[in-house]
């Protein structure tokens, strides 16, 4: 698969096949998302990856992270997701990588957004399936939650995705016109 053709057929997949995933095939993935763009300001090490590994572990920080989002639901739009019982954080994927940055870096999320992006476009070329989680991210928020995910000294969890083999591929959303002004 051409990079276009990863870029172009990759979706978010929320329904995994019962394999799990290897850690060559795994430290692949890091590698190839470590090649995305950083500032100089963030070097060294402008992400630190967390690999959380097999289903039922995954499965239960999923459960934590979502009984706590219930618990601690903010007072503004947007948290439907919440009222359904049957929502699944990490869609029974056998592996989430976190990507974490550096909590002193302006622009660590950013840093962690492109290596997340690339991420998920490396994972479809080399067969995988990704989705981008953000339902984690009021659990991810709380500092003491990172000391249980052991992120680095310094780092803060930016970026989740949930990684498997496609078990079902949705069909590409309808595509945004685009918005281009020529000068
Ligand atoms: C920051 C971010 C957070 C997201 N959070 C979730 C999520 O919590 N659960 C989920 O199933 N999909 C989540 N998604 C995936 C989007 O729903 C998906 O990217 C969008 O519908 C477009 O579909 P596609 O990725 O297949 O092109 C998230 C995507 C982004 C970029």
């Amino acid at each position: 698969m051409d990079a276009i053709d990863a870029i172009r057929t990759r979706r978010s997949i929320r329904h995994f096949d019962a394999r799990s995933i290897d850690r060559e095939h795994i430290e692949l993935l890091l590698a190839d998302a470590s090649h995305a763009p950083w500032t100089p300001i963030s070097a060294p090490r402008p992400w630190a990856f967390t690999v959380i590994e097999g289903r039922e572990q995954v499965a239960d920080f999923g459960a934590r992270a979502l009984a706590y989002a219930r618990a601690h639901r903010p007072r503004r739009e947007g948290y439907n997701w919440l009222d359904d019982p049957d929502f699944s954080v990490f869609h029974g994927a056998p592996a989430v990588v976190l990507i974490s940055g550096k909590q002193a870096n302006p622009t660590a999320l950013e840093e962690c957004t492109r290596a997340g992006m690339l991420l998920l476009v490396a994972a479809h070329a080399r067969g995988l399936g990704g989705c981008w989680v953000g339902s984690p991210n009021i659990w991810l928020a709380e500092p003491a939650h990172w000391r249980e995910l052991q992120t680095p000294v310094g780092y803060a969890p930016m970026a989740t995705i949930a990684l498997g083999y496609a078990a079902s591929i949705p069909p590409a959303p309808r595509p945004f016109a685009l918005s281009i002004n020529w000068l």
